[in-house]
């Protein structure tokens, strides 16, 4: 399998979820990891799992990531098993709003095939650092990730 984790991040908890993920991931498939600034023309050809990873601002995932979708190739996403991720502030979600919630409402317009339901993970404040089991969380997020997709790709 091979897995592409793209993430943005400003003060580097994304960043460590999308570490975290990545890493689960690799251990059963081929993983990279790139940074959203950094992904701008990546081939996704032969990718068989998109993870998105961005912090949530003001309801929604940041700029870069939203430019980044904006500018794939039309149909480029069509039929990927694809799962997404927000950080947040620590609250309920109509208060703080979920970028992965956007987030998976633009990608399954695009044709992606969402293997989980987006996902939030929690900082206590908004430069960090992420709540107590986060990580431990992330790595769980990731391992049911890995069986969802292997499931779902038994004849
Ligand atoms: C400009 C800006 C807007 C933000 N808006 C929200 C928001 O609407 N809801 C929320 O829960 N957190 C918001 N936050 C807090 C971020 O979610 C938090 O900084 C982020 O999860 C940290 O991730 P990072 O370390 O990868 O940047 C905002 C932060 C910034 C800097």
């Amino acid at each position: 399998m091979n897995a592409l984790v793209v993430y943005d991040t400003v003060y580097g908890n994304t960043e460590q979820v999308a570490r975290a993920v990545a890493d689960v991931l690799g251990t059963g498939a081929n993983t990279r990891l790139v940074r959203v600034s950094e992904a701008a023309g990546l081939d996704l050809a032969g990718i068989d799992l998109l993870v998105l990873g961005s912090p949530t601002h003001g309801w929604r995932p940041t700029p870069a990531m939203r430019e980044f979708l904006d500018r794939l190739p039309e149909g480029s996403l069509r039929n990927l098993p694809a799962a997404v991720f927000d950080t947040r502030l620590r609250g309920i979600r109509v208060l703080t709003g979920s970028a992965a919630r956007s987030l998976a409402k633009t990608v399954e317009r695009m044709g992606v095939r969402l293997v989980l339901p987006p996902e939030s993970f929690v900082v206590v404040r908004s430069e960090g650092p992420l709540a107590e089991g986060e990580l431990t969380r992330a790595m769980e997020w990731a391992r049911a990730l890995v069986e969802r997709v292997a499931a779902q790709a038994k004849p």
